[in-house]
């Protein structure tokens, strides 16, 4: 395949960036969206010019670095993948590819398509965890029982990588799908419990620090997100943050 690059090229996250044109060939079906990019980097430094820089890490959908806006779409045309497990046989010969980073202002842009998602760490710091009894008393947690079908929607909230195609994807780049997850996997079950009106407080209070915006209830996040991170996750965390404000 013969293809047309426009790629977000910015030096730093101080500089003004813009849109850069790339002509690439010998493109194969098989490849992957990181390996064609993987084909241009290794033809810019053949020719001594700047690689592209983008994020990654596990290339096979764990990680969430691989965090890319395709053709306006956070990780590209295909549903339920990350940017990494997306195939060039989406696209066809000819095609002009639009690359940018995720668009958010919580989501600064280090370099060219990598941007800061620290603002997610800061989120999950603030709640993400649960308290276990180390002093000897530990309870075994395969002695708590979990109604399946909770555990079963606590395993799906765990599911979420933190890649942020949720915010890029909402027009008022919320992160209230990620929120909600990270919120929801303990929120379901017994060991969550001990924390859980600090927990939606904290986590809430976190993600509006950080300059995320408000759901309106678009739904683009859950069409957009490769773990398929249900928009019921955000009913349930709006449910624990009225409980925790009501018990004060
Ligand atoms: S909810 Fe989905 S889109 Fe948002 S960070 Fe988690 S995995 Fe990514
Ligand atoms: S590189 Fe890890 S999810 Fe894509």
């Amino acid at each position: 395949m013969k293809l047309t690059l426009k790629i977000w090229r910015q030096e730093n996250a101080n500089a003004k960036g813009k849109m850069v044109t790339y002509p690439i060939d010998g493109i194969e079906d098989d490849m992957s969206f990181l390996e064609m990019l993987d084909v241009l980097n290794e033809e810019l430094i053949a020719k001594g010019d700047d690689p592209v820089e983008f994020d990654h890490d596990c290339r096979e959908g764990i990680c969430g670095a691989c965090s890319l806006q395709i053709n306006g779409e956070p990780h590209g045309p295909d549903r339920l993948v990350t940017t990494c497990q997306l195939h060039m046989r989406k696209f066809k010969d000819g095609d002009t590819i639009v690359i940018e980073p995720f668009r958010a202002t919580a989501f600064p842009v280090i370099k060219d398509l990598i941007v800061d998602r620290s603002s997610f760490d800061r989120i999950q710091h603030a709640g993400g965890y649960i308290s276990v009894n180390t002093s000897g008393n530990t309870i075994d947690a395969n002695s708590i029982p979990v109604n399946k079908h909770d555990a079963d929607d606590s395993f799906a909230a765990a599911t979420c990588i933190g890649c942020g195609a949720c915010v890029a994807a909402c027009k008022n780049a919320s992160a209230m799908l990620f929120t909600s997850a990270k919120v929801s996997q303990y929120a379901l079950l017994p060991q969550g419990q001990v924390e859980a009106v600090e927990r939606v407080e904290n986590m809430v209070r976190q993600m509006d620090l950080e300059g995320f915006g408000n759901c309106t209830n678009t739904g683009a996040c859950e069409i957009e997100c490769p773990k398929g991170i249900s928009l019921e996750n955000i009913a349930r965390m709006n449910r624990e943050y009225l409980s925790a404000t009501a018990k004060g």
